[in-house]
């Protein structure tokens, strides 16, 4: 475990927000995780887990403790006749792991490629891409928690995971830090090629039975064609989540905006693109201070060079306001505002 005062957490935030924290533990095993719990200052202040930084948005420093966790590893942890369970340390880089998995001849994580972040905010906000979601491929994840130090093992159920969201942003927030994670990935291998984009990708080049790699790849440039590199424009992904509502409430609003992209959901209710509706309310491109709308994808929010989390803010209750004054809905944040 090592302590630091005063560290900038602008580097540790794909946003690249400026906010300074007061004190920042490195974590690279349970048994460091135990070691803050039991330290006499440390344990019993109110504590911040951050992972790759990939989905929070720093609007002040923090007088919490920042625990930076930093567990690597990543190994096959068995083969059996349904599948292969594969683990990785909650520091490892989530895009790197997916690599590694399909290096490794271990399909199943190709949908999820380029997504920045770390493997153990992975199943914080329950990613999803190109008709994969996290919990579709989720085994099992330890986490320490931070009032006994015990450690746990924790399955589906108990992660109670959501669209981009899962109990790791309610009653474990704060309380359980993630150290690794296993993934199950079922045999025989079987492409998800349902996302129209990739239905395109295979129309275009005439691929009707692409390896995980291949998927892996039209992933990376359908992302990198219409979502900004954090390494070049400071963002956190989607800043909204797609709001779910009703039929009635869809049929309403298709009443009025009849081109609306919508999703109908498996219980019935309604799934509504975003990033379309604030299109619509003329967002993308704009820019309120030094945050902005990016042009390719009106869903991400981005950081054109200095902004500060207030900025972003502004901006995304703006953003807020004009889609609720001409859709009658309210957007609700994804990343973690802190
Ligand atoms: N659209 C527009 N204008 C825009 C943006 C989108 O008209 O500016 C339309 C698109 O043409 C499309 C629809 O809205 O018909 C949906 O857009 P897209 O396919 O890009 O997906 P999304 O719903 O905006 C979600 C996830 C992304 C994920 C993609 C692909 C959420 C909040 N976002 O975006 O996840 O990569 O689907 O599966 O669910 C993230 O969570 O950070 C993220 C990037």
């Amino acid at each position: 475990m090592r302590i630091e005062s005063g560290v900038s957490l602008k580097p540790y935030n794909t946003f690249g927000l400026p906010a300074v924290a007061h004190t920042l533990v490195r974590v690279e095993s349970d048994a460091d995780v135990r070691q803050v719990v039991d330290h006499p200052q440390l344990g019993r202040a109110p504590k911040f887990i951050l992972g790759g930084g990939s989905n929070i948005v720093l609007t002040r420093d923090m007088p919490q403790v920042v625990i930076k966790v930093e567990v690597m590893g990543r190994r096959l942890v068995e083969e059996h006749a349904r599948g292969w369970i594969v683990e990785a340390g909650a520091g490892e880089n989530w895009h790197e792991f997916v690599m590694w998995t399909l290096a490794q001849g271990l399909p199943g994580l190709e949908n999820l490629a380029l997504i920045p972040g770390t493997v153990g905010a992975a199943p914080v906000q329950n990613i999803g891409a190109y008709g994969v979601e996290l919990q579709d491929r989720f085994d099992s994840l330890d986490a320490v928690d931070l009032v006994t130090g015990r450690s746990h093992t924790l399955r589906a159920a108990l992660c109670a995971f959501g669209y981009r969201d899962s109990e790791f942003k309610h009653s474990l927030a704060g309380r359980s830090v993630i150290t690794r994670v296993r993934f199950f990935l079922p045999k025989p291998w079987q492409p998800v090629l349902g996302y129209l984009e990739l239905e395109r990708k295979v129309a275009e080049t005439g691929i009707t039975q692409p390896s995980p790699q291949q998927i892996a790849d039209w992933v990376i440039a359908i992302r990198r064609a219409k979502l900004p590199d954090p390494a070049q424009i400071g963002n956190a992904g989607s800043f909204f989540k797609n709001p779910v509502v009703t039929p009635e409430q869809c049929r309403d609003i298709i009443g009025r905006d009849p081109e609306i992209v919508h999703y109908p959901m498996p219980d019935g209710s309604v799934k509504l693109a975003a990033g379309w509706m604030i299109d619509a309310c003329g967002w993308k491109g704009k820019t309120v201070g030094k945050a902005g709308v990016y042009e390719k994808q009106a869903l991400v929010l981005v950081n054109r060079g200095g902004a500060i989390g207030s900025e972003v803010m502004t901006l995304a209750r703006a953003i807020q306001e004009s889609v609720y004054g001409r859709f009658g809905i309210r957007l609700e944040p994804e990343p973690v505002v802190v």
